[in-house]
């Protein structure tokens, strides 16, 4: 039976633990080539040797638009034009809206909406090159339901 993802190169963020590493573990069983990325360096590399010469770990934080580019070009670099997105990286915590502070709320909004942004805004180009790509944004029931206390 022929793999849904062979010939495809793929960027998972946060792909060191969790629902990323799950993404990348089935995305390389697909036949994709895949680049995780995460700021967990040890556990990211380890996902990344588990999976052999189809995946390759770059340190990450997806709040910073140099590093962005980092990955896109290493990607193109080891495997060639990037044909997916997932951006998984992201982080929640409860908390009461009179607990939480500015601080809190700025840094959630910048690893969980601005992150997105760059993300594609980096990868569209490399995408282009073969006229293919398919971009996922991981959201959460968090957007569509109003949770009590719940960012
Ligand atoms: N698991 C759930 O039930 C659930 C529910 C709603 C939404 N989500 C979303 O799904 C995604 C994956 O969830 P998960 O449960 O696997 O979470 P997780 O915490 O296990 O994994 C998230 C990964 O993102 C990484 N990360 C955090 N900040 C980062 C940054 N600045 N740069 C790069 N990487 C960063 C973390 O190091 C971690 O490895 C997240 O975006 C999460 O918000 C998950």
């Amino acid at each position: 039976m022929s793999k849904k993802l062979e010939n495809k190169v793929a960027i998972i963020t946060g792909g060191a633990r969790g629902m990323g590493a799950s993404h990348a573990k089935r995305f390389v069983a697909e036949g994709a080539k895949v680049v995780i990325t995460d700021i967990l360096e040890k556990e990211g590399k380890a996902v990344a040797d588990e999976l052999g010469e189809n995946a390759l770990f770059i340190k990450h934080d997806v709040t910073k638009w140099d590093e962005w580019q980092n990955v896109v070009s290493t990607a193109e670099s080891k495997f060639g034009p990037v044909n997916i997105l997932v951006n998984n990286a992201g982080i929640g915590f409860v908390k009461l809206i009179e607990e939480i502070t500015e601080e809190e709320y700025r840094k959630t909004v910048d690893i969980n909406q601005v992150s997105v942004f760059l993300g594609m805004k980096a990868v569209v180009s490399s995408m282009k090159k073969t006229k293919n790509g398919s971009i996922v944004n991981i959201s959460s029931v968090a957007g569509l339901l109003a949770l009590p206390q719940y960012l």
